[in-house]
């Protein structure tokens, strides 16, 4: 059915146009559910990337100088376009990602208000005049478009972490080229297709889907580009590293939205009711395959016993199974390297003394499913507590005082989110100022929205999007100093 969507694009979309790539080479798009064949995706290859390169730099000059309001007006109408499709979004989305329609559907909502913030930030992009030290001179700061910007998307959240890049690009005044993942092409391009019935000018916005036999290669020259003035990136920190090796000869500007692994701090007096269901939410949500997910449980010793099996009851009730299946609260994961590795991580623990509570193993709902998992009596020691997991496995360690879990929760490499549950307000301010993390929620395990800025610190990244910072990273700060001035005092 959705094969007769507008939405439904396999080409890339450069200038305005889907169009056939240069290589002539198509790509798979499967869906992780069922094994099945989606449909065939035209394979971007370099010189389809330097196309899509040229006809954002020649959209620039127009782009940039078209007046805030008006840019601001074609996001407002791409806005209501994505929330008219919603439906169909969120049926795309989760046959090529895997997550439950529901979850599906909340995500083109948290997408489309990227693009709704941006579309009112436009109107709010403003210089200075500063107050001159000399008489004769004023001094006045212009902020000024970037130029051309590339982004590198991931596939967890394939709509929404477009808009929180492509929205801010184009309210700065910037044109983008962006390189969703290979795994799921057909959200990006449905964008375009929306992006495209709002009439946004012909090379303000271009899609390169491209397989792992491209991706490297077009991955390169976005960063490599002269033309292109800027990076924004999301996915592993490993692959954040190599990109900016190869920004580096430009001296291209970056915001790297990179791996985390958040610790979820109980205190003893926490509402232990309101944890436990924050820590199924921050978990599993997207089964588990989210960067801010929570991976390492710190549970004060004195609850930790009852927080793991309050846990693991309410885990063994998810519901896993087919996305499209509304009563399914658990999607598959994204693919076999991604299930290999997830179940590594259980075994590791296991094998070296932590109980298994709930899951553990692949679920009869097919090949890439895995149980909602909760290990209890974890040492920091364990792989699950080195390294990203990526899926739906809590783990659970206890401590005995504050200044403990605090070193253990700070993590050397990643600084992304944490979280933590406390009822004493000297506590909190305490805790939240101690951890070196660039988001923390407090009593909640969801902290996502347009308005609040997103980042990490560490190897978790740099830069912020969304929020009123967020569109920061797409300006250029320009001073000018204007002298021979005659002031009457
Ligand atoms: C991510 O996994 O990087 C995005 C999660 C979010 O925006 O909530």
């Amino acid at each position: 059915m959705l094969e007769k969507s507008e939405l439904f694009q396999k080409k890339l979309f450069i200038n305005n146009q889907f169009v056939p790539t240069a290589s002539q080479k198509t790509f798979t798009v499967i869906n992780p559910a069922t094994g099945e064949v989606l449909t065939e995706v035209e394979n971007a290859n370099v010189t389809d990337t330097e196309h899509a390169i040229l006809a954002a730099h020649q959209a620039l000059a127009n782009w940039k100088g078209t007046p805030a309001k008006q840019r601001s007006q074609y996001l407002r109408e791409w806005f209501n376009l994505i929330k008219n499709y919603q439906t169909e979004l969120a049926q795309l989305l989760t046959l090529e990602q895997g997550k439950p329609l529901q979850e599906a559907v909340e995500e083109i909502s948290y997408g489309a208000s990227f693009v709704e913030w941006f579309s009112e930030q436009a109107k709010r992009i403003e210089g200075s005049l500063l107050s001159s030290p000399q008489k004769d001179k004023e001094l006045l700061v212009f902020q000024e478009p970037v130029g051309v910007c590339a982004a590198i998307t991931p596939w967890n959240f394939p709509m929404a972490m477009i808009t929180r890049k492509a929205a801010p690009a184009l309210a700065a005044g910037c044109t983008i080229v962006i390189k969703p993942a290979e795994q799921t092409p057909l959200s990006a391009l449905a964008l375009a297709k929306l992006a495209q019935m709002a009439g946004i000018p012909a090379g303000v916005i271009n899609i390169l889907p491209a397989d792992q036999t491209q991706s490297i290669a077009v991955g390169k020259i976005l960063c490599e580009s002269p033309l292109i003035k800027k990076l924004s990136f999301t996915g592993s920190t490993q692959v954040g590293r190599e990109l900016l090796k190869q920004c580096a000869p430009t001296i291209k500007r970056c915001s790297m939205e990179l791996g985390g692994h958040a610790p979820f701090i109980v205190f003893a007096d926490a509402d232990l009711d309101a944890a436990v269901s924050a820590a199924v939410t921050s978990k599993y949500r997207n089964a588990g395959q989210t960067c801010i997910c929570s991976n390492r449980f710190y549970i004060h010793q004195s609850i930790a016993d009852e927080f793991a099996q309050r846990l693991a009851e309410k885990a063994s009730q998810l519901k896993v199974g087919n996305g499209l299946d509304p009563n399914n609260d658990l999607g598959p994961l994204i693919d076999q390297a991604a299930l290999n590795k997830v179940k590594h991580h259980v075994q590791d623990a296991i094998n070296q003394g932590a109980q298994l509570l709930t899951g553990g193993q692949i679920d009869n709902a097919g090949a890439l499913f895995f149980q909602p998992t909760v290990v209890h009596q974890v040492k920091d020691s364990m792989l699950i507590c080195q390294e990203e997991t990526f899926g739906p496995v809590a783990a659970i360690l206890s401590f005995n005082n504050e200044a403990e879990v605090i070193t253990k929760a700070n993590h050397p490499e990643y600084g992304l989110a944490a979280y933590f549950f406390s009822q004493n307000i000297a506590q909190i301010f305490r805790v939240a100022k101690a951890l070196e993390y660039g988001m923390i929620g407090v009593n909640t395990g969801l902290i996502s929205n347009e308005i609040a800025p997103f980042g990490g610190l560490k190897q978790s990244g740099f830069g912020r999007e969304g929020s009123r910072w967020g569109i920061e990273e797409y300006l250029e700060t320009k001073y000018l100093c204007l002298g021979g001035m005659q002031n009457y005092s």
